[in-house]
């Protein structure tokens, strides 16, 4: 096969007819999100006629005041996107809406179940798209409304709890009512394309695998920046923040991803077997650490692309000590990657929009090319997960032509955007594809959400007990000076790009 060939295999993996229930389908990831994932999926094919597609939430509503929602919601959080009014109308066909509180226990979900009741022996999918203290009870409830049918499945949507406590009350009650092989807790991060091929990357080149290790990585850099800020999240932001907004789920589950033996093959429990070994390999941040090697931050106002942008107290409309940035060093105790640190980081309001894997490698054993040739910088491998999704080999090279040694640091470059001319799909599209078609691979475990949890429980109780205040930065900014000084110890840089 030549290169750019388009992979003869790929096509659209059917799916069985299902039947999906949204709770929360008024919020905004389910109208941002994943309504729209539905009607993508539904564009190209995949979703089967006689599939339902159920909003559920508290606001009485007509049904077509419901698809009138979902349609104005779609055109504004889409307003390039090419869009045909027929197929749209043809989507709408399988919306339906029922406003109940799922929450409480004397609702009447006759309506749900009448909906639902010829689909009997269909996949059915019950997605909450709720906050996290509503899983328990909104489960039980299914169960006593008689829908949890055989082939149900339950979507979680992170964050599974605020802390190790509360995950594993809300793990037990859900699994009073749902086999474990039948909830899918979804970190949307596994479904994004870029995300994916950090394994077809690792384990399907033989060049990389001989060097994945602490003989020659010097250390790992884990980026995720956003120009976003709180916004009209901010109630719920306030109550997160960084740490659990976005280390405790997407954050490692990269880091797990780089940094994980090879699995026996790509089955769910194989990979995620994996995965936890990683989780359970960090290293405890104690109090002593926190204070050397994690730094929070909060923006001030600023400017985002030439334009003025609030503080996050004053989106909040409060004081707050809420870290809209983190950035941490974490390390891995095992064999592999002993004495190899981890940089994590990751804010909202920064400089740009920016999410990427640095694997650094150690420098040469000796320089031999004179002095004045130029620096000798460190081979860097950068995987670009958004945007411009990508891989950069960073090697050091000599200047063509006459005037003696000059060496230049250049990529060897995939960019995705040249390569593949597909348009893939959105990792929401992906994930709700991969629950029916019941592939666990791409959702967290119960003890993998657990493992993450008790790695963050320590920073947090570490924070608190040492009072680490959050240092302001200027949103569209790189962070807090500190962010840089906790590297700049190592003697090492963040890699900002090239
Ligand atoms: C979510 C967080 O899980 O991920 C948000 O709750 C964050 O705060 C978002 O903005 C980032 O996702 P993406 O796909 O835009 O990188």
């Amino acid at each position: 096969m030549s290169t750019g060939e388009q992979n003869p295999t790929s096509a659209l993996l059917p799916v069985d007819p299902f039947d999906i229930v949204v709770f929360g389908a008024t919020g905004d990831l389910a109208l941002r999100k994943l309504l729209p994932a539905l009607f993508h999926r539904w564009c190209d094919g995949q979703i089967p006629s006689g599939c339902k597609i159920i909003g559920a939430a508290r606001a009485s509503m007509a049904r077509d005041a419901f698809i009138t929602l979902v349609h104005d919601s779609y055109r504004g959080f889409f307003p390039k996107e090419e869009f045909d009014e027929q197929q749209w109308a043809a989507f709408a066909e399988h919306l339906e809406y029922c406003g109940f509180d799922a929450g409480d226990e004397n609702a009447d979900w006759s309506d749900l179940a009448d909906l639902l009741a010829p689909g009997i022996d269909k996949i059915r999918l019950f997605y909450l798209a709720l906050p996290p203290g509503l899983f328990g009870p909104v489960s039980t409830n299914i169960a006593k409304a008689g829908l949890n049918s055989a082939k149900s499945r339950l979507v979680l949507e992170k964050p599974i709890g605020r802390d190790l406590a509360s995950a594993h009350q809300i793990n037990a009650a859900v699994g009073k009512v749902f086999d474990e092989r039948a909830i899918f807790r979804i970190d949307h991060y596994l479904g994004k394309e870029s995300v994916q091929n950090l394994l077809i990357l690792r384990f399907t080149n033989s060049l990389f695998e001989p060097v994945w290790n602490a003989n020659a990585v010097d250390h790992v850099q884990i980026t995720v920046g956003e120009t976003v800020g709180a916004g009209n999240r901010a109630s719920y932001y306030d109550k997160s923040g960084a740490l659990r907004d976005m280390v405790q789920n997407h954050i490692l589950q990269l880091l797990c991803l780089v940094a994980m033996e090879p699995p026996n093959d790509f089955g769910a429990d194989t990979v995620r077997d994996e995965k936890i070994k990683v989780l359970k390999a960090l290293r405890p941040m104690t109090n002593a650490m926190a204070q050397k090697e994690t730094v929070r931050g909060q923006y001030t106002a600023g400017a985002i692309d030439g334009e003025a942008v609030d503080g996050y107290a004053d989106e909040l409309g409060a004081a707050s000590d809420t870290e809209t940035f983190t950035a941490i060093k974490a390390h891995i105790d095992n064999w592999r990657w002993s004495g190899v640190p981890f940089y994590l980081r990751t804010g909202k309001r920064m400089a740009a929009r920016r999410s990427e894997i640095v694997i650094q490698f150690k420098r040469v054993a000796h320089a031999l090319t004179p002095a004045g040739a130029g620096h000798l910088h460190p081979t860097r491998l950068v995987i670009r997960l958004q945007p411009d999704e990508g891989v950069k080999l960073l090697l050091m090279t000599k200047d063509p032509g006459p005037g003696g040694m000059r060496l230049r640091y250049v990529p060897l470059n995939l960019s995705y955007a040249d390569t593949f001319s597909a348009r893939y799909p959105d990792a929401y599209e992906r994930v709700l594809m991969a629950v029916v078609r019941n592939d666990l691979g791409l959702f967290m475990r119960r003890d993998e959400v657990e493992a993450a949890w008790s790695w963050i429980d320590n920073i947090l109780g570490a924070w608190k007990s040492g009072n680490i205040a959050c240092q302001p930065y200027q949103a569209g900014t790189d962070g807090p000076t500190q962010a840089a000084m906790l590297i700049d110890r190592d003697d090492k840089e963040w890699f900002d790009g090239m």
